[in-house]
């Protein structure tokens, strides 16, 4: 039977990488019936709002859904659409693996490792106030509960991909109250976890680490604010925003989306990478248990990227969206 999958194909050059996306997921062999369902400014006209009530419906059906970026409308009162999904949908995971493929010009080779950051609380809970004209608050707000999930997560996705070594960003020593109710939750859970290497890191030392020594590095786990923040940082380290992938993921719903944006300088163009988005749905694959199609994309994506011919603009080829996904296309046949 075929799977359903949720497509919202987005704005701006989110309608080219998702289609690409799209076209190399089903020349993998897996059969998948799409649902596209539109979000994004075309429909602020109709629907008042970014966000209609019909795409978080599908994605509570179908439990998965593969997005394309979506412009944020600047200053009409409209919330992020992200945002609006991760706490619609209580998708308290964000996972982005950061992973250098020979060919795509970086700082390092065989960098492998996943951020996993919590993605509900921290200093994103959005409780700020003024306190008089010259001062204001925002509170940190930090749960045992949802240090104790992301934990939990960060330890089971390292045993379900084969990761050996978890290690837990902090500044315990500072916040003594917060950030040590996530290290203790680490500290507890990893007790559990016999056969993975555990480590706490105070989140400056770890940048500094990341930057010199990024190969040493399998499961970073990070509250909110610091995961935000070594997440983009890594990324730097691989060839940036047209490769890296990412994944919101909750108890039983999962939406999968790269992490740049609408890229309104490049869109219609036919230039955009659509790497960050075919990676993503690898992943989406693998949350599926398609390993053996997503394995062949990979295949497929890596040896196109290493032979270093056909690539995009933005790393130095003149392939067009379009004809970097036909590759592809081309080599699983
Ligand atoms: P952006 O990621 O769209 O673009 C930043 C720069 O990177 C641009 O020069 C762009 O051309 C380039 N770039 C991005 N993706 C690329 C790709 N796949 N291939 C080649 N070049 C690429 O970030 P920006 O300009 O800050 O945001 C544009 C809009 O996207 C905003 O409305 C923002 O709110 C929205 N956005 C949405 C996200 C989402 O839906 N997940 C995430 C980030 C931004
Ligand atoms: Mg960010």
């Amino acid at each position: 039977m075929a799977l359903k999958v949720t497509l919202i194909p987005g704005d701006g050059i989110g309608l080219e990488v998702t289609s690409a996306t799209k076209d190399v997921i089903d020349a993998s062999g897996v059969d998948i019936e799409w649902e596209i369902v539109t979000a994004g400014s075309s429909v602020v006209p109709a629907y008042g709002a970014p966000l209609p009530q019909y795409v978080i419906e599908s994605i509570k059906k179908n439990k998965v859904a593969l997005k394309g970026p979506i412009t944020t409308p600047v200053g009409k009162g409209f919330r992020s659409v992200n945002v609006a999904l991760r706490q619609n949908l209580n998708l308290y995971a964000n996972v982005r693996p950061i992973k250098s493929y020979a060919g795509i010009p970086s700082l390092y080779d065989n960098v492998d490792l996943i951020i996993v950051r919590e993605n509900t609380e921290g200093l994103y809970s959005g409780v700020e106030h003024m306190v008089g004209n010259d001062a204001s608050e925002s509170i940190k707000i930090v749960t045992r509960k949802a240090c104790d999930r992301i934990i939990k997560f960060a330890f089971e996705y390292a045993k379900k991909e084969g990761y050996k070594k978890v290690t837990a960003v902090h500044k315990a020593n500072i916040l003594k109250l917060s950030d040590g109710m996530f290290l203790q939750s680490a500290i507890e859970s990893s007790k559990k976890y016999k056969d993975i290497q555990f480590q706490d890191m105070i989140v400056d030392a770890m940048s500094m680490k990341l930057i010199q020594q990024p190969q040493k590095y399998d499961i970073i786990v990070a509250p909110n604010l610091y995961g935000d923040i070594l997440s983009d940082m890594a990324a730097g380290l691989v060839g940036g925003l047209g490769v890296v992938p990412g994944a919101n993921i909750g108890d039983d719903i999962a939406v999968f989306e790269p992490v740049h944006g609408s890229a309104p300088d490049i869109a219609g163009k036919n230039i955009a990478n659509p790497t960050a988005t075919i990676l993503s749905g690898i992943m989406m694959l693998k949350y599926l248990g398609k390993y053996e199609e997503a394995e062949k994309i990979e295949t497929a994506l890596s040896e196109v990227i290493k032979e270093g011919k056909s690539l995009t603009q933005d790393l130095g080829g003149n392939l067009g969206t379009r004809e970097f996904a036909n590759e592809i296309i081309k080599r699983m046949e």
